[in-house]
């Protein structure tokens, strides 16, 4: 094992040094410009190869009514009913070890602040190009606005545009780069990053009471006060051809846990189950919870981290909000020491989250999920 840790780290240690540059590779186009100038066509650049193609997938798109991702109502947990409570945590289990993702409803966020939230944003993407750019992102922090990840050059590209930004650490938060415009964007982001980190820090004690920890080890695993917290808007412009390309292509989230806030009129996130893919039907006012990578170590995978990818569609564009709760990125992340047991070894070695960011960011897009990769050779 030891020396598969020190093969790793010299490979991220190699990928650093030949990595220096840090700009985009060609001129940024927004997606939702030529959302605007494409009627009845795409470039060549966001058409997707036959094999990752919406209806032309291995796996056939799972349009059953009556399959969706579990809804889990969180009243339970705090109503002060012991049989609730143990149901609802058996729920949650369940739903992190057999999907990785659930929605929760009750869930303690005030409906009318996602609401705002997600309706700022999308006011945001409507303001006029040259407000946009002005928080242009480059591939350095990716912090604003931005039109693609990764700095390959002549990639095959999404259907997306999107706004990055810091929340936690402190030391990583810029009001400067958080846009001004609508006016009431800051203090809405503000309000909705404090409150969405509180649901995270509950959460976290259930998932660490699910996995049979005190309550606070997975939080002290990623940091105590020192953890990470960001935000990504995404925005999918209508698409004329939608079965030919993706809003976002088929991932795993590489930090901790992330809270989705989905557009409620307009599907498009799928979620793998087996060789399917299920399509989310988002409930109004409910978070889609999902594991990420970090915490599928941490929980030496009893907890899946599960991939993920989003459609277009040719008559609504969408907006959702991806809030990551992350570890304090250089603190070494492992399994749990209480999880690892003579018949359970350890399934992954210790890296931090600023090196496996580095690791999948350089190692670029890949069939599977990354962390699966990155398990211990036995
Ligand atoms: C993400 C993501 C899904 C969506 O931002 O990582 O998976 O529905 N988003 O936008
Ligand atoms: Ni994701």
């Amino acid at each position: 094992m030891k020396s598969s840790t020190l093969e790793k780290k010299l490979c991220i240690a190699k990928m650093i040094k030949t990595n220096s540059s840090q700009d985009w590779p060609e001129p940024i186009i927004r997606v939702q410009s030529l959302s605007e100038r494409c009627t009845d066509s795409i470039p060549e650049r966001y058409i997707k190869p036959l094999s990752e193609r919406p209806s032309d997938d291995v796996v056939a798109v799972d349009d059953d009514d009556d399959v969706n991702i579990p809804i889990i109502d969180l009243a339970g947990l705090y109503g002060g009913d012991p049989d609730a409570r143990a149901s609802t945590l058996k729920q949650i289990s369940e739903a992190c070890n057999e999907w990785g993702f659930f929605q929760i409803v009750n869930h303690g966020v005030s409906p009318e602040l996602m609401d705002m939230a997600r309706e700022t944003w999308r006011q945001f993407f409507h303001m006029p190009l040259e407000v946009k750019q002005h928080y242009a992102n480059s591939p350095k922090t990716y912090e604003g606005y931005g039109s693609r990840l990764g700095i390959e050059k002549g990639a095959i590209l999404d259907w997306s545009d999107y706004y990055y930004l810091h929340y936690l650490p402190l030391s990583l938060k810029d009001h400067n780069k958080w846009p001004t415009q609508p006016p009431s964007c800051r203090e809405v982001c503000d309000e909705y990053g404090r409150e969405v980190v509180k649901l995270c820090g509950r959460l976290m004690k259930v998932l660490s009471i699910n996995l049979g920890l005190e309550e606070d080890v997975l939080e002290k695993a990623f940091g105590g006060e020192d953890v990470g917290a960001c935000l990504r808007v995404n925005f999918y412009p209508k698409c004329p051809r939608p079965e030919l390309t993706l809003g976002l292509s088929s991932h795993s989230d590489p930090g901790g846990m992330t809270l989705l806030l989905s557009d409620d009129q307009v599907p498009g996130l799928q979620v793998r189950k087996g060789n399917n893919w299920i399509t989310v039907k988002p409930l109004r006012h409910a978070f889609i919870v999902n594991i990420g990578d970090q915490i599928q170590v941490l929980s030496n995978a009893n907890y899946k981290s599960v991939e993920h990818r989003v459609l277009v569609n040719s008559n609504k564009e969408r907006v959702s909000l991806a809030f990551f709760y992350n570890p304090k990125s250089d603190i070494p992340i492992e399994p749990a020491k209480e999880l690892v047991k003579p018949d359970q070894p350890a399934l992954y070695t210790p890296m931090t989250f600023d090196e496996y960011r580095l690791f999948i960011r350089l190692r670029g897009p890949c069939g599977k999920s990354h962390v699966e990769s990155l398990k211990s050779p036995r």
